[in-house]
């Protein structure tokens, strides 16, 4: 593994058994992520984008290892400089790696217990790991809650008092008291109002700067996406399908997926309060994709070898990727 590299899997998958009535397996399960290959480098935010249901989240766990995944490496450069595999961990030596690895996830109100404190929440993740206690808990706990912008006389109220924002703050707060070094962003501002995400991902910018963070960040959000990455990947149905620095993939998209992304219009989708990427054609059931490329039935520039074969990843210059039969040579559209 590259010297600058802080994670990178390979060939990463995640199976889920589909049950159908009470017993019975069905023969296909549900591929969610699918053959994997992807680097973050130290200090910088990778953005991983595509569609509801494509498979974000559970790449993003199952680089944490909060989910198992069914197959493939992971590898993890930790403090010392050490080259950890992760999935050959055992049970403490996960727990050990877990501090300089950290969740955030999309809705604070329901992963902050209602009925702790901002003190108790911020303070749990310092007592789980032997970190600090007592007065050297609560002196840590200040420190964090400042960090990310509240102040002391927030630390004894309940997580219901305070706005989306806020409570994001609190979430954020909690991810960073062991020290991590490397963040899983899940949805972290989709739920908030748009003059809320701006506030959220600029102190995001500023921990990562100041603390030296890498991120994982995970949205649906092609906009919040280009605002705080660095490089991005494009996941459809399970595959990355194309990955490139942010100007260059909204400047000119490799994958026709890409370019019908970035052509879409989000629209508000009352139930999940945040906006909803809606292209034509149907989404692949990850449970009976089609043959070839995935894509195959909604590209416009389809032609016979995408029905039968599926493309591999091709290295187009020395920092693309994109997962297509005529990867380079399409002249797609970009978005500027
Ligand atoms: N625990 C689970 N059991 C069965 N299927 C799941 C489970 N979690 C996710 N899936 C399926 O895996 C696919 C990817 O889901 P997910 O990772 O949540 O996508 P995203 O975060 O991109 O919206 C979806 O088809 C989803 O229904
Ligand atoms: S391989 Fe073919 S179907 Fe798939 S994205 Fe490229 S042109 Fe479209
Ligand atoms: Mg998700």
């Amino acid at each position: 593994m590259d010297e600058q590299t802080i994670i990178q899997v390979d060939g990463l998958t995640k199976y889920f058994p589909i049950r159908r009535g009470l017993f019975k397996r069905s023969a296909s399960p549900v591929r969610a992520v699918d053959d994997i290959r992807l680097t973050v480098l130290q200090g910088e935010t990778f953005g991983l984008v595509g569609e509801s249901g494509c498979g974000k989240s559970t790449l993003g766990r199952c680089l944490l290892r909060a989910i198992e995944p069914t197959g493939g490496n992971i590898r993890y450069r930790d403090r010392g400089g050490a080259e950890i595999d992760v999935r050959g961990l055992d049970k403490k030596g996960l727990r050990a790696i877990r501090r300089e690895l950290q969740l955030v996830f999309q809705d604070p109100y329901s992963s902050l217990n209602p009925r702790m404190t901002v003190a108790e929440l911020v303070g749990e993740p310092l007592i789980c790991h032997g970190i600090a206690r007592g007065g050297e808990m609560r002196r840590r706990v200040t420190a964090l809650i400042e960090t990310v912008g509240l102040s002391a006389r927030h630390l004894d109220r309940y997580p219901h008092a305070f706005s989306g924002g806020q409570r994001q703050r609190i979430g954020i707060a909690r991810a960073l008291a062991t020290e991590p070094r490397f963040l899983v962003c899940d949805e972290a501002v989709s739920a908030l109002d748009v003059s809320v995400q701006a506030q959220i991902l600029n102190l995001l910018r500023e921990l990562q700067q100041r603390l030296g963070l890498s991120y994982l960040f995970i949205s649906h959000d092609l906009g919040v996406i280009r605002h705080i990455s660095d490089r991005v990947g494009v996941m459809y149905v399970g595959k990355l399908v194309e990955t490139a620095r942010t100007e260059e993939l909204y400047a000119h998209p490799f994958h026709p997926y890409t370019e019908a992304l970035l052509s879409a219009k989000p629209i508000p989708d009352p139930r999940r309060k945040a906006d909803r990427i809606v292209l034509s054609g149907e989404v692949a059931n990850p449970a009976n994709p089609p043959s070839g490329c995935y894509f195959h039935p909604r590209c416009p520039y389809a032609r016979d070898v995408c029905r039968t074969e599926a493309p591999p990843m091709k290295q187009v210059s020395a920092d693309r990727a994109a997962a297509c039969h005529f990867a380079g040579e399409l002249g797609l559209r970009g978005a500027l």
